[in-house]
């Protein structure tokens, strides 16, 4: 390793330039991200949700010629191909994916509290349709999105004057113009929780299992991934403020979260920047776990 080379924090924890589309954005980390990543260089962040009126607020809040709400449901096909349209209609590659959409799923927290095997049988039996739309947003959907990006996201390489298409040995194209500094190939980023490598239930059950799977999804396409030069890397948050946990606590004793408060913007954006920018080009396949703790003091498999 040259050690003399200069680090310029500037420009290693840096979105400068990229194309990112997140799906989720109006509201909690997706909306983090998106202002992170609009208010440190990002040339485009596109936001992907069903509600229009979340994205055009967070759009209007952040910088309206970088931010562009697309209405898009990440649990339909035809609804994310219209949503790959736009973006191409706009941009030519995708440099970031951001799978961030999810919904919590059917509540089993109450098998905690139970009294009886009657109680805990019928709280595992509630909601069961639930489990469906659960595992078709926070499962499914990560595969069905990154799919509908990879053409875009190869086209990001191609930019960065890497070779395109499938490959044995990663090089670049020698009649392209790219910074030799800049080491980055594409990147699918999963945004998954902590509750795929928790045991004690804390949300559902169909979460926990959903984002386990989330988890899984994204270290297998680092490895199918490999050839075609796009990276895939994951990011397992603890408990942040977002519309899925309003109204719960946030502050915690030292035995639920020993950062003992819910994670902060701060938390977020500087774990972004570092995934997106320079810094981040050596990950694939890596699962950053960010929880202020909270993994270390539960019964957990991580
Ligand atoms: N906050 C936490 O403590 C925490 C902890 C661990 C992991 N996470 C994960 O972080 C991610 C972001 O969640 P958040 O906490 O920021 O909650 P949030 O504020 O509720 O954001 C979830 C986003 O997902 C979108 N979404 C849900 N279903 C969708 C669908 N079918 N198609 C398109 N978009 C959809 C929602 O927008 P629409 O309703 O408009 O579609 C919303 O923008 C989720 O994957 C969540 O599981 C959160």
């Amino acid at each position: 390793m040259n050690t003399s080379k200069p680090v310029d924090p500037s420009d290693l924890f840096s979105a400068k330039d990229l194309v990112i589309v997140i799906t989720g954005g109006g509201s909690g980390i997706g909306l983090a991200y998106a202002t992170a990543l609009a208010n440190s260089g990002a040339s485009k962040v596109f936001l992907l949700s069903r509600r229009l009126e979340p994205l055009e607020a967070a759009a209007k809040a952040i910088n309206p010629s970088i931010v562009h709400p697309i209405q898009c449901d990440v649990t339909s096909p035809d609804s994310i191909a219209s949503a790959v349209k736009v973006v191409e209609s706009q941009v030519s590659h995708v440099d970031v994916l951001i799978n961030n959409a999810g919904i919590i799923g059917p509540d089993h927290n109450q098998v905690n509290k139970a009294q009886s095997i009657r109680e805990v049988q019928q709280v595992l039996q509630s909601d069961w349709a639930k489990w469906d739309t659960t595992w078709q947003t926070n499962t499914s959907a990560v595969v069905g999105v990154s799919a509908a990006f990879l053409h875009l996201l190869d086209k990001g390489n191609k930019r960065r004057g890497w070779v395109q298409g499938k490959r044995e040995t990663q090089k670049r194209d020698g009649s392209a113009s790219y910074d030799a500094h800049d080491q980055r190939t594409s990147q699918i980023i999963t945004v998954a929780s902590i509750a795929a490598f928790n045991r004690k239930i804390t949300a559902g059950l169909a979460y926990t299992a959903s984002k386990a799977g989330a988890v899984m999804l994204g270290k297998s396409m680092s490895h199918f991934l490999a050839p075609w030069g796009i990276r895939s890397n994951i990011i397992c948050p603890g408990r942040f403020p977002s519309d899925m946990t309003a109204g719960g606590a946030t502050v915690f004793p030292v035995n639920e979260i020993p950062a003992g408060t819910q994670g902060e913007y701060e938390d977020m954006a500087g774990l972004i920047l570092f995934m997106v920018g320079k810094s981040g080009a050596y990950h694939n396949g890596s699962v950053q776990v960010i929880d202020g703790g909270r993994l270390s003091v539960m019964p957990a498999t991580y």
